[in-house]
Order: C-alpha cells, then structure tokens, then sequence
C-alpha cells in the first residue's frame, strides 16, 4: 500500500477548519489536535494484520482476533509531533514510542538532528512517524533516513497537512513509505510555511512564538 491517502472523514475535515482559524486559542488547538489524532489514528491503523487467539469467555472457550506482530511503534518528530502523540497513545496504548529530534533552520530550510531515541527490534515492528506538517519534507525525510538506518523497513508516515511539494520530496525519497493526511494545501511560501495553513503549529500547539 503506497502513495498518498486523503483522510476525508467529515469530523476531521470539521475539526481541522477550526484549527485553522487564526483565532482559535491554544487550548482548543490543542484540545482539537488530541481528538483529530484519535481518528487519524484509527485510519492509519485500519489495515493492521490480525490472527487469532484462543480464549475463555465466561460461557465458552473461542477464538478471537488479535493484532499480530510486535508492538506498534509512534515516532514523534519533535516537537510538534508530541501533539499527534498523544491521542494515538490514547487508542494504542501498548505501543512503543520514539523521539527524533529534528528542527528546520530558518534560514536554510534544511533539518537539524538533535536527538533520538528509539525501541529494539525496529526491523520487526510497523513504524508510524507522526509530525502535523508536510512542507519541504525535509524533516521528515531525514527522521525517516534514521530509523531506516537502525533497521526500520515497515514505516508510514501521517500528517495533517501537506504541501504539494513535500508529498512530491517525500515521495521521491522514501516511495516505500505511505503517507496519511488530513489535508492537501495550495502551497509553500518562500518562508516555508504550508499556504493557506494554520501557522506553525508547534507555536499554536504551545502558545510560543
Ligand atoms: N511547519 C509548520 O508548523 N507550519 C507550516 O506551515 C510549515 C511547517
């Protein structure tokens, strides 16, 4: 399953308008951002592979489906990343989590490695990499470069918006690797940001500037 997949769910396209609303305070992006997770979670997931268990129901002894394979792995691309996090954490709460510390220097645009941590047996586990913005992809395409490095080979990648532009950078760098989005916008500016957007949502998610 390749590409590019368009989460078109009615309450994540409501959700995601008012997000985008510049007037919209920190807590509701927040608030907002923790309950469109859940949902594009549920997306992202809904393909998992299943197999069956034997168990006991208090009347019978059956078998039922269980998620297959080892724990799920979130990889959060700080920090903004931290925001889709949580209501994935909410609905997988076994999973496994990873931080990459990637930050885009303003004046080039290129991404700057500053951490990672990640759980063993990469090569075994789906890898799902979180950061709310698609843009040049550069971040994401160098935090994906690393967990490829460290053995990561089943890897998807969701957002919740996305430029032309980086789909197309992203695509080209890491075709093996699905993405997910909410929404496809217009365009980059020259400064990098998502047009029409929400703004930088690290800053909306924390209230800095
Ligand atoms: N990162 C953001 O937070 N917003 C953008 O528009 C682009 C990158």
């Amino acid at each position: 399953m390749h590409g590019v997949t368009v989460i078109d769910h009615p309450l994540v396209q409501h959700k995601l308008t008012i997000m985008r609303r510049k007037e919209t305070s920190t807590s509701s992006f927040r608030r907002l951002l923790r309950e469109i997770s859940t949902l594009l979670c549920y997306e992202v997931t809904r393909d998992l592979e299943l197999t069956m268990e034997t168990i006991e129901t208090p009347l019978t002894e059956m078998q039922s489906p269980v998620l297959e394979g080892k724990k799920l792995v979130f990889a959060s691309i700080l920090r903004a990343g931290n925001g889709l996090l949580e209501g994935m954490l909410e609905l997988v709460p076994a999973a496994r989590v990873s931080h990459i510390g990637v930050y885009r220097d303003h004046d080039t645009l290129q991404p700057v490695e500053y951490y990672f941590k990640a759980p063993d047996a990469l090569d075994e586990r789906l890898v799902i990499v979180v950061d709310p913005m698609l843009a040049t992809g550069n971040s994401s395409i160098a935090a994906i470069d690393k967990l490829k490095e460290r053995g990561a080979k089943n890897i998807r990648f969701l957002c919740l918006l996305a430029a032309p532009e980086g789909i197309k950078h992203f695509c080209e760098a890491h075709p093996d690797v699905p993405v997910f989005t909410a929404a496809i916008d217009s365009h980059l500016n020259e400064k990098g940001y998502i047009v029409p957007g929400l703004g930088d949502a690290g800053d909306r998610m924390y209230g800095t500037k």
